[in-house]
């Protein structure tokens, strides 16, 4: 049957929007942030001949957990700035190997390229994820500019840095009842790093790399976005709180447990007093 062309595919559409976007907020400078995007079979085959791999690219973890799993991910070393202008060159998409150590690249990374090189992370992520939410298709990093500027600035503690997001607009813990959670310092694109943040994933949607950026993880590009974005903007405020000299007055626990009555959403066990 006909292909019809893979431009048109709204998956390809998403992510040429969501890279832009990402952008133009100044969170992707260069070659920084990465975006994974889970897709089924049906959704692919209107656009591409799945039986025709154009290569294969090993990867050194085991993504048995994704086997025969199909990705639209951005390429290692590409420039967001650049999605929009030229998808083939800076996105692929690809399939997991039946052994899991590999994945079959079926379109895209036109000039030799390779996925992104946080895909240990990626695809670590989605495995933990999947467990809790097999409806979970995205995974999305990026050097969100005042989240990554508190890690220098705030105490590294899971529960104090959530209790400040939260603090910071009313509707963050309504988007994030669950909070943020925090790794240590490691060397990005390791294996190491993919899986501390993957273990974080399994309580958390949000996971914070200090001096580096964010991990965002969701059903879809809307909600992992907005969790991304919400979390920025209440460290965005911060910033503009603590420039304005500290604060006086905050949104109190109780007021915070009102909230969560409100908005029906359960607070990380804990984390009010
Ligand atoms: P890639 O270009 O390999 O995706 O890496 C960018 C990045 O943000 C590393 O953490
Ligand atoms: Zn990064």
């Amino acid at each position: 049957m006909k292909k019809i062309a893979i431009l048109e595919a709204p998956f390809v559409k998403e992510m040429m929007a969501t890279t832009t976007n990402l952008y133009r907020l100044g969170w992707d400078e260069r070659n920084g942030g990465n975006i994974s995007y889970l897709l089924t079979e049906e959704e692919v085959t209107p656009f591409l001949d799945v039986t025709d791999s154009l290569r294969t690219i090993p990867m050194q973890f085991d993504g048995s957990g994704l086997v025969g799993r199909y990705f639209i991910v951005t390429g290692s070393g590409k420039y967001f700035k650049n999605v929009a202008m030229a998808p083939s060159e800076n996105l692929g998409i690809l399939r997991v190997t039946k052994d899991g150590k590999a994945v079959e690249l079926l379109w895209g990374l036109d000039d030799g390229g390779v996925p992104t090189s946080e895909l240990p992370a990626h695809f670590m992520t989605h495995i933990s994820r999947l467990k809790i939410d097999p409806e979970n298709r995205i995974v999305m990093h990026n050097h969100a500019s005042h989240l990554l500027a508190m890690t220098f600035t705030h105490e590294l503690d899971e529960k104090k840095f959530t209790r400040t997001l939260w603090q910071m607009c009313t509707e963050c813990l309504v988007v994030f009842p669950e909070g943020v959670g925090i790794i240590p310092w490691l060397v990005p694109g390791t294996n190491e790093i993919g899986l501390a943040t993957a273990e974080k994933m399994n309580e958390f949607r949000l996971v914070l790399w200090p001096h580096h950026g964010i991990y965002g993880a969701g059903r879809d590009m809307d909600e992992v976005f907005g969790l991304i974005e919400t979390a920025e903007k209440a460290a965005e405020i911060y910033t503009y709180v603590q420039a304005q000299g500290g604060v006086k007055q905050t949104i109190n626990d109780e007021q915070l447990s009102d909230l969560a009555k409100a908005f029906g959403v359960t607070p990380r066990l804990g984390y009010l007093n």
